[in-house]
């Protein structure tokens, strides 16, 4: 564990620009393995390869201060769960410095299975706390009226209490005006990082 550590480090090192990037990568990947925060994720992920995320999302990570949403978007199996889960650990290294005090991992098509009396502002409402919430599989095809409703409250609750918000989804931010329209659209995207996840379908190589 400790040479992969120095290794993860060393390589980062390369490949970041600020000396306080640096500083930071060190601190949240000791933490991250001191800590053995990887093992709070699911089973599947406790390997999770933090050496090749794309260079947007060690930025996101280390500069929290100037975006606050990511979107990461990109055809079925490229991996977009798998850095939403990276991302989540990485920043509950963070999570005190940043004054957060929940992660929130929502699988939107369970989320929609839920029954029409399920109180969405539990996912959203806090008083004067952040959360950093992830929306995995915002698949917004063939949805109902009403669940385009259901993700407008969602994604304006946490628009307005100013949480830290990771979406996934297989549609690109053009698909997605189009079938949720731009209300639910313009929210997402604004001062959002975005990231198109490339490659064939890693489940099927
Ligand atoms: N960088 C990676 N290194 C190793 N395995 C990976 C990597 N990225 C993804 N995988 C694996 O590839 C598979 C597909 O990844 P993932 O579930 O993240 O895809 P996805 O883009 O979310 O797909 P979908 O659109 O179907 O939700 C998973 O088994 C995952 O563990
Ligand atoms: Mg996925």
């Amino acid at each position: 564990m400790e040479n992969n550590l120095l290794q993860l480090i060393e390589k980062w090192k390369k490949e970041t620009k600020t000396d306080d990037q640096v500083f930071e990568y060190e601190r949240m990947l000791r933490f991250l393995y001191e800590k053995e925060i990887l093992k709070k994720l699911p089973k599947k992920y406790y390997d999770i390869d933090l050496i090749n995320v794309p260079e947007k999302i060690k930025d996101f990570v280390t500069r929290k201060d100037k975006n606050k949403k990511l979107f990461i978007h990109g055809a079925v199996g490229t991996g977009k769960t798998y850095l939403a889960y990276g991302i989540k650990a990485l920043m509950e290294v963070s999570a005190n410095k940043l004054n957060i005090d929940d992660f929130v991992f929502i699988n939107i098509p369970e989320l929609l299975l839920e029954p029409a009396s399920l109180d969405i502002k539990k996912y959203y409402q806090t008083r004067n706390k952040r959360k950093v919430i992830v929306l995995d599989d915002l698949s917004v095809e063939k949805q109902s009226e009403w669940n385009i409703h259901r993700l407008y409250v969602l994604i304006n609750g946490i628009y307005e209490n100013d949480h830290f918000l990771i979406i996934t989804s297989n549609s690109n931010p053009q698909q997605l005006s189009e079938r949720v329209g731009d209300r639910i659209t313009s929210r997402i995207l604004e001062n959002s990082t975005i990231i198109k996840t490339e490659g064939k379908d890693k489940r099927i190589l």
